[in-house]
């Protein structure tokens, strides 16, 4: 496949890196987590959303994530998680994608140099021998590790409050070396993902946008904001990137 050619000005290999969160797969039909009708003003965070709600009440977190992943499995990528992967084909400098979301919407919309900070939906893991396998049905405390035979000892291969994020020496790494970052869908509330636009600002080099619906907590920390649904407004900034403007 040909290539498109680009401006001068990109074709200076310049680096990339962009955050994304639950509000780019919003218009896909998942829903985000603090909006109106967001999940966590219906369900008790540390009840499903931590190693000690698991501990706990083990089946509840199973239906809960049991029923998030039939979710995603009816859903679709949408015109912004295309756009990314358009940007990505066409870009010459490095390029990063760091996704908050467990869904898998990026990957199928054509994303590939891309990283789950908080793990993955569509794949379990065994806390007895740690093997990690992609899993698309439901879970359940019978369902035994297909790797050491155990049955109990898997969970959703997701990263709960309290628990280290995925993959951070290589995210630092990136965010230190860009000069573009951007931040999609995301309410800046949850960290160490809403402290990356300090972590860029600090080497100072890069320019900082943050997409969203509305601005975020830590919008005055970006250079520029643009406003709107994700679907409107990542393809249109996408195609000014392409069309050679940071
Ligand atoms: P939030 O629910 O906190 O924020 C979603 C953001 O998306 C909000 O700022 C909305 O305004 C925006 N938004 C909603 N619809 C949109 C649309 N159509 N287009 C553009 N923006 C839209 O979700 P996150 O910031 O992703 O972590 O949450 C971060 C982390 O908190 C999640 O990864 C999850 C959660 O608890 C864990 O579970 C560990």
């Amino acid at each position: 496949m040909r290539r498109r050619p680009l401006p001068t000005d990109m074709a200076s290999k310049k680096s990339i890196v962009i955050l994304t969160g639950a509000g780019i797969s919003a218009e896909s039909g998942l829903g985000t987590f603090r909006d109106k009708d967001g999940l966590w003003t219906k369900y008790d965070l540390e009840e499903v959303a931590t190693p000690q709600g698991f501990a706990r009440n083990p089946v509840l977190v199973h239906d809960f994530y049991n029923a998030r992943r039939r979710n995603l499995i009816e859903a679709a990528p949408n015109a912004a998680h295309y756009a990314l992967a358009e940007l990505e084909k066409n870009w010459d400098g490095d390029f990063l994608l760091v996704t908050q979301n467990v869904d898998d919407l990026h990957e199928r919309a054509g994303s590939e140099r891309l990283l789950h900070m908080h793990g993955e939906l569509l794949k379990i893991r065994c806390e007895r021998c740690q093997d990690v396998g992609r899993w698309t049905g439901d879970l359940d405390l019978a369902t035994a590790c297909t790797a050491c035979g155990t049955s109990g000892s898997l969970r959703p291969h997701v990263v709960w409050f309290g628990e280290m994020p995925l993959h951070m020496e290589e995210i630092y790494a990136a965010l230190e070396n860009c000069d573009l970052f951007l931040s999609i869908g995301t309410s800046g509330q949850v960290y160490p993902a809403a402290g990356f636009v300090a972590e860029v600002r600090k080497v100072g080099r890069a320019h900082t946008v943050e997409l969203n619906l509305e601005r975020s907590d830590g919008y005055s920390l970006f250079a520029e904001g643009i406003y709107g649904p994700a679907t409107e407004i990542v393809p249109a900034y996408v195609r000014r990137l392409l069309n050679g403007g940071i």
